[in-house]
């Protein structure tokens, strides 16, 4: 296989129980606990990955530690060799889940993409409502700086890009009671947007998210609003501008998200989507709201376009 396959993924969670509970009991993920220094740390199988979830405080997380998903492992049999295979920087090193051996590369070399190489953990079985991890949400700046970091230098091939723009279109009317009417459509205006990048990592890819544009801000509040182009645009910024560029969330595939979404929400969850709506790659995506966790922690669902075709859908 080309490049390398994400091991596992550190979740940094401010409340570790309800995480628990929302992968184990909700999503019916098999969950195998792994030791890490001397603690022990929840840890699920979805795909061919872990899901590790860490309160958001714990000492195997370099900091700056915040809620969210701070690290990604990739699967490699000897971590500092790879490491250096491949000229990335080493910040530390050690024995870490069940002591295997894992190298932190300086994150000032993945375009601030916390990653580490690690000698692959065993992932339980899995199978049920989200079967894999989709991609990985990366807000970012520089798309063409990760490409050469995950494609050029690791091998990781591009799976696909994409570029997201929200539209709008005025028309004004003219009408008399005489003459009758008149309507002239004005130029569509660009309001926002994103350039996506898709790096397949293993069973997933990682989704780097670009602003469209970053001259034009600010810009025209305008349809901005959770859940839309402008607004998935404005979130990605504030992550930049307050972080820096990195992991920003994590996906999970599901076969029916309009089955699945609605089920969380019964289930107790705060859902900010309940029904799906348009995604990348021709995909249907639903978000859970971050408030379940404690804040910080942001995960949606992704409904793939099965047949992978290349067309235009019109949707809602
Ligand atoms: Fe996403």
């Amino acid at each position: 296989m080309a490049g390398y396959a994400l091991n596992y993924l550190a979740l940094a969670a401010r409340e570790v129980e309800p995480v628990c509970r929302f992968l184990g009991e909700s999503l019916g993920l098999p969950r195998a606990d792994i030791v890490v220094q001397g603690r022990t740390i929840p840890f699920f199988g979805i795909g061919q990955a872990g899901l590790a979830v860490f309160d958001a405080e714990d000492a195997y997380l370099e900091e700056p530690r915040y809620p969210g998903v701070h690290h990604m492992a990739l699967g490699a049999t000897e971590p500092a060799a790879c490491a250096a295979r491949h000229s990335l920087p080493v910040t530390s090193a050690g024995a870490g889940p069940d002591g295997k051996r894992f190298v932190v590369i300086d994150p000032a070399a993945t375009v601030g993409i916390r990653t580490r190489f690690i000698e692959p953990l065993p992932i339980p079985a899995n199978a049920g409502a989200a079967y894999k991890i989709d991609h990985l949400g990366i807000a970012t700046n520089d798309n063409d700086g990760t490409v050469r970091v995950f494609t050029n230098n690791l091998g990781c091939p591009i799976q696909s890009t994409q570029t997201d723009i929200e539209i709008r279109n005025v028309t004004e009317s003219f009408i008399s009671d005489k003459y009758g009417a008149v309507y002239h459509a004005r130029p569509p205006q660009i309001l926002g947007g994103l350039r996506d990048v898709f790096i397949t990592i293993g069973d997933c890819e990682l989704e780097l998210l670009m602003d469209y544009d970053p001259r034009m801000k600010p810009k025209d509040q305008l349809g901005e609003q959770e859940g839309n182009t402008k607004g998935d645009q404005s979130a990605i910024a504030k992550f930049v501008a307050r972080r820096g560029p990195g992991l920003a969330h994590v996906a999970f595939a599901t076969r029916n998200i309009d089955a699945l979404l609605p089920k969380l929400a019964a289930d107790g969850w705060r859902m900010i989507d309940v029904v799906g709506r348009p995604g990348g790659r021709g995909s249907k995506i639903g978000f859970v709201h971050p408030a379940n966790f404690g804040g910080g922690l942001l995960m949606h669902f992704v409904e793939p376009q099965v047949d992978g075709g290349y067309g235009t859908r019109q949707t809602d």
